[in-house]
């Protein structure tokens, strides 16, 4: 049987028991103590505390997320640490009013429907063994058959369907997950098995200024998400939705949003934007630049930024450049293998909670 230690997590002063071959952040998550984290593969940083007493073993930390200094220092990051004895950390918590989180948990799923929704894009509906309790735009990680690690893909699914959610799923050339299983051998009536929810880029439902959301490619789903959500609950915050695509054929859900436009009363504004392809009635352009050219400012909006890591963080600059604030910024980076091992785009103002 594999050992279990505690972990004490300050300035909370809470206690959680942590297998030795398990997370020191998948614990807390489990046992419904809900520390910042976004990518949960050691990339981002967000998770960074500090060891105050025991030993841990740092795990697949990025070099570039934790410096050699930081590891001198007692720092680790939590989503890839593992205990070796009982151990006091000291992580940075932030109060957040009108937020309730949800323990991770294990869930059996079957595959009820796969569609090629555009170029290399997969939609993949799953009907769960149990209900999933989730905020909107939080992510679940998906177990890779045979390969003993897991994938972080969002819920495009309000949480009014909780035991059936949909996933949107880019290929990517190489990749163990995408490549290899999603896009080759995963076929409708699979078992497959998952835990969640994950992240904290989710709809803060009590901002309930105008909401400006972004996504690249498949950062549209949690993006659906939050916009389904916002509708379907009749919540009052203006929607500004904005996908970013290179041509027409990767574009995908046009006229599920069109419609949905069209039906929200002047709630949700729809645009999305190509890059690489003139096509008549779709914007032209980088998608940053089609919200800079809408805005004259963006003070008094909440925005929602998703996708491609240097996508979102040229979002991030142009709307801190039209006077938004950080604190009114939640990112989501799809970060993945390659950016693990380069160290990505990573930037002091990341914003997840
Ligand atoms: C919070 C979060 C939410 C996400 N949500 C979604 C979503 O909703 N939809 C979606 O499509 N994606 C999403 N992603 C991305 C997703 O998790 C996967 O990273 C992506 O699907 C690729 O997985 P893969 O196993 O196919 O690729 P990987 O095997 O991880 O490979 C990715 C790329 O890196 C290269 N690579 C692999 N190993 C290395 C290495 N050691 N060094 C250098 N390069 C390497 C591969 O050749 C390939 O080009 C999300 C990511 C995060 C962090
Ligand atoms: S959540 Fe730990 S490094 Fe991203």
């Amino acid at each position: 049987m594999t050992h279990s230690h505690t972990i004490t997590v300050e300035p909370l002063g809470v206690e959680v028991s942590c297998r030795e071959d398990q997370s020191i952040l998948e614990a807390c998550l489990r046992q419904g103590v809900n520390l910042p984290h976004a990518c949960t593969h050691g990339t981002c940083a967000t998770c960074k505390v500090e060891v105050l007493d025991g030993e841990v073993d740092l795990g697949e930390a990025s070099a570039f997320a934790l410096l050699d200094s930081e590891r001198a220092e007692g720092k680790a990051l939590i989503c890839t640490a593992r205990p070796k004895s009982d151990v006091t950390i000291e992580a940075d918590v932030e109060e957040e009013d009108g937020v309730v989180f949800h323990a991770v948990r294990d869930f059996g799923a079957t595959v009820t429907r796969i569609e090629d929704c555009a170029n290399n894009i997969r939609r993949v509906e799953l009907a769960l063994d149990g209900n999933i309790d989730l905020n909107p735009g939080q992510y679940v990680q998906v177990q890779i058959p045979g390969q003993g690690v897991t994938r972080s893909w969002s819920v495009a699914t309000p949480p009014a369907s909780t035991d059936a959610i949909e996933l949107n799923i880019r290929r990517t050339a190489g990749g163990l997950a995408t490549d290899g299983w999603v896009f080759a051998g995963l076929a409708e009536g699979d078992r497959v098995a998952l835990s969640g929810p994950y992240g904290r880029f989710f709809l803060r439902e009590q901002r309930t200024e105008p909401a400006i959301l972004i996504g690249g490619g498949t950062g549209l789903a949690p993006l659906k998400a939050m916009v389904r959500h916002v509708l379907e609950t009749g919540a009052p915050q203006r929607l500004y939705l904005y996908h970013g695509a290179r041509t027409r054929a990767d574009l995908y859900d046009v006229d599920y949003f069109t419609d949905l436009e069209e039906q929200s009363g002047g709630q949700l504004s729809y645009r999305p934007v190509l890059s690489e392809e003139v096509v008549e009635g779709i914007r032209h352009g980088n998608v940053t630049a089609a919200v800079d050219a809408d805005f004259a400012t963006c003070a008094g909006h909440v925005a929602y930024l998703c996708g491609p890591p240097p996508m979102v963080e040229a979002a991030l600059k142009m709307l801190m450049g039209k006077r938004l604030f950080p604190r009114d910024i939640y990112r989501e980076d799809f970060f993945d293998s390659s950016d693990k091992s380069s160290g990505g785009v990573r930037s002091p103002l990341l914003r997840t909670s």
